[in-house]
């Protein structure tokens, strides 16, 4: 046994199984924002303004550099190796199949347990919406599974998953456009509330330092990484390689290109947010910033809409990742690294 036995490009695309080939640069641009926008920018702004200031922009843009580098990798393997493994089957090209394994088991995790956090995070809002209409869901859609004896919950990401590829690209297709239509709305219903004054100082922090009896560190490259979180994702798409039209083109550009577009607006969102409510402020509504904002324009109509924004979001990072997750499980089990029956 050859615990480090690789494959070559032709064998891995030789063993690929024919699935349907639907998704195109549009459909896997949509994935690939389904994936990034999500909690982040909803959640993590806070705490990143007031770690950088206003310059939380400049911290935005440093993290999509550094996740744009990664962006090129998985679009050159994504059209070198066109498989649906994505990480896992590039692993075994470069690595031979112990790390390859490794990497898929790794992958696995990551997708259940983002899609795990993100869906704990879901039902908490979605549940405080309803309840300030006072309407109350049936437990069997809302108790995990397994904790409530004698109710058999639902999966419904999974459900839908399960339908097929363009039941999921559709789902997918439609809730972007809606997630992208909330945070168009937003921008430009807040930009006329925006105080140049507080944008000064721009960067109070620099680029890193300490403050006095502390020893959390501020500035740019900090909250970077605190909103780094906000990138996570994009790598999905690449697992959709064999249900790509033309994947050696249109993968590298869906990747691309959603980093890009989800780039710009993260980085004129927080330039909005930054320059309605002063950076300090942000220390009141720490867990939901946007929310923040919205209180001070005093557009009280505009909460509901970006809360319905946020909750979708949500729904298509969890999509995406359980998407991902799906066919990694298929790529593993096709070489006997996963039991057949989840192939
Ligand atoms: N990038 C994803 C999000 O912000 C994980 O929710």
């Amino acid at each position: 046994m050859d615990l480090f036995r690789k494959k070559s490009v032709d064998q891995l695309v030789s063993e690929s199984t024919p699935l349907k080939r639907t998704l195109k640069t549009f459909d896997l641009t949509m994935l690939g924002i389904g994936a990034i926008i999500g909690t982040g920018i909803f959640v993590l702004t806070g705490k990143g303004a007031l770690t950088a200031g206003p310059a939380l922009c400049i911290s935005f843009l440093l993290a999509a550099v550094c996740c744009g580098f990664a962006g090129l990798c998985y679009a050159e393997f994504a059209a070198m190796a066109p498989v649906s493994g994505s990480a896992y089957s590039y692993a075994y090209l470069a690595f031979g199949e112990l790390i390859a394994f490794v990497i898929g088991w790794d992958l696995i995790l990551e997708y259940a347990l983002q899609a795990a956090t993100v869906s704990a995070g879901w039902s908490g809002y979605f549940n405080k919406l309803l309840e300030g209409f006072g309407l109350h869901l049936p437990v069997e859609l809302t108790a995990a599974y397994g904790t409530t004896p004698g109710v058999t919950t639902y999966f419904i990401i999974t459900w839908v998953l399960s339908i097929g590829i363009n039941q999921t690209k559709k789902t997918n297709d439609i809730m972007v456009m809606i997630k992208l239509a909330i945070i168009v709305l937003f921008i430009v219903c807040t930009v006329w509330y925006i105080n140049p004054a507080n944008w000064k100082p721009f960067s109070p922090y620099g680029i890193y330092t300490f403050q006095p009896g502390s020893t959390q560190p501020y500035g740019i490259v900090p909250a970077a990484s605190i909103v780094f979180f906000s990138f996570i994702g994009f790598d999905a798409v690449s697992s959709s390689a064999e249900e790509t039209i033309n994947p050696n083109k249109t993968l590298p550009r869906g990747i691309l290109i959603s980093l890009a577009v989800s780039t710009v607006l993260y980085i004129v969102m927080t330039l909005i947010m930054t320059g309605v409510v002063p950076y300090k402020e942000f220390a009141n509504f720490i867990d939901a910033p946007v929310a923040g904002v919205i209180l001070e324009t005093g557009l009280n109509w505009l909460a509901f809409v970006v809360n319905l924004g946020a909750l979708i979001g949500m729904t298509t990072v969890m999509l995406v990742q359980l998407y991902g997750q799906s066919r990694i499980c298929y790529a593993m089990s096709r070489d006997g690294l996963f039991p057949k029956f989840f192939g």
